[in-house]
């Protein structure tokens, strides 16, 4: 029997719960001439919808994760690779011969992988705009292409003035669909909603939440059900209760329960108990890293929010320290904001509950 849940890693399928709104509003989104841009913390799913999405409308598309680009060269290089997976290098070979700056490309003898370089060359701006003409020539109107920008943000960080070059070849675009995903909240606003931005406004925003109680409710007790009976319901419960339904703490979660369900005869109440200390106990070493990392101030904060206290209600810190405090957590992903405040991942909260308890 396999475990029956899954973190870490893109999900669909069976592991795919949810997100019906979301996936008709970016289907309705890509049958028009728009784009989207995707916001949210880190693991709440923004490349496991879109991937999934993207997948079903059957269009051709490619994936670039801006992590992965250190510079523009890079940039390009992963466009012409992306069109290289979709059309045959015969039908490419007369539209690389206008490039402004040849690329050198090879391949395995197998020809399942492909290189791309380009000469030096002082005239990045020409590279990129190569690149993306290229995607738009190759898209046929009727068969738009989907480009999907993950980790967007990072872009700013690639090249000065990037952002700027990007649109203008962009909007001048008509058969390209663009989707932005960003998981750095405050940049991505900078970049699409700041009116000075070259970006601002430039597709429709949408902003992904977790996963709503009902919907995780029964996929939880559904796989649970392969290793436990009446307790599924109940344990189901104290599985989103700790996480607050967030996707990812959630599988997590669920997937240490199952397993010790599975192998360990333990009651409802040691079962959650277990799984939640092993996969604590298992990040020790990180937490206690990120811990020294921070000042007191930013302890404060977090261990006021771990308690459930709120700290912008407390006369003992001024509201402005307060705030640049939350400000800089949030900007590190140590804090998201839902209906409040709260910290990001439920493993850490636990964590420091726990160091409190023992000082
Ligand atoms: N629709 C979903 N149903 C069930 N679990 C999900 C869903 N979406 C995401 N998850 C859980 O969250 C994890 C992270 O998903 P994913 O990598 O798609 O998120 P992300 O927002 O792109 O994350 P990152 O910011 O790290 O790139 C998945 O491995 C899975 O455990
Ligand atoms: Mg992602």
């Amino acid at each position: 029997m396999e475990n029956p849940f899954k973190f870490g890693t893109l999900v669909d399928n069976e592991y795919f719960t949810d997100r019906v709104m979301e996936q008709q509003h970016i289907c309705s989104m890509l049958d028009s001439p728009n784009h989207i841009v995707l916001i949210s913390p880190r693991r709440f799913g923004k490349s496991s919808l879109v991937k999934r999405v993207v997948r079903q409308s059957g269009r051709p598309f490619i994936s670039l994760n801006m992590q992965q680009v250190t510079c523009v060269e890079d940039l390009a290089a992963m466009i012409l690779k992306g069109v290289f997976k979709l059309h045959p290098w015969e039908k490419l070979k007369h539209l690389l011969a206008n490039f402004r700056v040849i690329p050198t490309i090879s391949t395995t003898p197998l020809g399942d992988s492909v290189e791309i370089g380009f000469q030096p060359t002082a005239n990045l701006s020409a590279l990129l705009e190569d690149a993306l003409s290229l995607v738009e020539r190759v898209s046929e109107p009727s068969n738009r292409m989907i480009v999907v920008f993950d980790e967007f943000q990072e872009i700013m960080e690639v090249e000065k003035g990037i952002d700027r070059k990007l649109r203008a070849i962009m909007q001048e675009q008509q058969n390209v669909n663009y989707i932005f995903l960003g998981s750095e909240e405050s940049m991505m606003t900078d970049i699409f909603e700041r009116k000075k931005s070259p970006f601002y406004h430039f597709g429709m925003l949408m902003r992904l939440k977790k996963i709503p109680y009902e919907d995780f409710y029964f996929y939880i007790t559904g796989r649970l059900n392969s290793v436990m009976l009446s307790e599924a319901c109940q344990m189901a419960e104290g599985i989103l209760a700790f996480t607050k339904c967030h996707p990812y703490y959630t599988q997590q979660l669920a997937s240490m329960v199952w397993e010790l369900a599975r192998y360990k005869n333990l009651s409802t109440e040691k079962l959650m108990e277990s799984a939640i200390n092993q996969i604590t106990e298992t990040h020790d070493l990180n937490f206690e890293r990120i811990w020294m990392s921070l000042n007191n101030t930013d302890k404060r904060i977090i261990r006021m929010l771990s308690k459930g206290e709120k700290p912008y209600e407390q006369k003992s810190l001024p509201t402005s320290t307060t705030y640049s405090s939350i400000k800089k957590l949030m900007k590190k992903g140590f804090l998201i904001k839902e209906e409040t405040y709260e910290v990001e991942d439920p493993f850490f909260k636990q964590w420091i509950n726990k160091q409190n308890q023992e000082a």
